[in-house]
């Protein structure tokens, strides 16, 4: 068993909509376990500092406006290959190249922004981001 946890983040898009609760479901149906979650908003400096490994890119200024500009849920997930499950179940980056039945298929609008869901994309960073977010006693089992 490798038992992993990982971050999600249900980003504005999907908060704005009322849709926080159909893709909790879609991770507790697909075998991952929520074992932490708040909903917060990011200020610019929490949303830059997250996306740090992004910041010379052309979209940097526009997508870390875009992660403030409504509440996020931060969730802390946790299962058997979490990090790459959580992958699994998001899709592709652009909802148009993400595969059928995936969230960013499904509740994703654009990559500029409004692609529903963050996850971490490997140990090193589903590391970083969790401790970012969460205090250790804020998650649970
Ligand atoms: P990235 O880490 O490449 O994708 P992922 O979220 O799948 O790990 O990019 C981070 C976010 O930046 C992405 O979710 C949406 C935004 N973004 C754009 O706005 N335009 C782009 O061309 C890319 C690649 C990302
Ligand atoms: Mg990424």
């Amino acid at each position: 068993m490798n038992i992993e946890r990982t971050l999600s983040i249900i980003k504005p898009d999907v908060t704005k909509k009322n849709q926080i609760g159909e893709i909790i479901n879609v991770f507790e149906k697909r075998g991952l376990s929520i074992v932490g979650m708040k909903m917060i908003r990011l200020t610019p400096q929490l949303a830059e500092t997250f996306y740090q490994e992004h910041n010379t890119k052309s979209f940097f200024k526009g997508m870390t406006e875009f992660m403030c500009s409504s509440p996020v849920v931060v969730i802390c997930l946790k299962g058997e290959n979490a990090i790459k499950l959580n992958r699994e179940i998001m899709g592709a980056t652009d909802p148009q190249e993400a595969k059928v039945g995936t969230i960013r298929r499904t509740y994703g609008e654009s990559i500029d922004n409004a692609n529903a869901v963050h996850g971490s994309d490997s140990p090193q960073a589903a590391e970083r981001e969790i401790k970012l977010f969460f205090q250790e006693e804020e998650i649970f089992f």
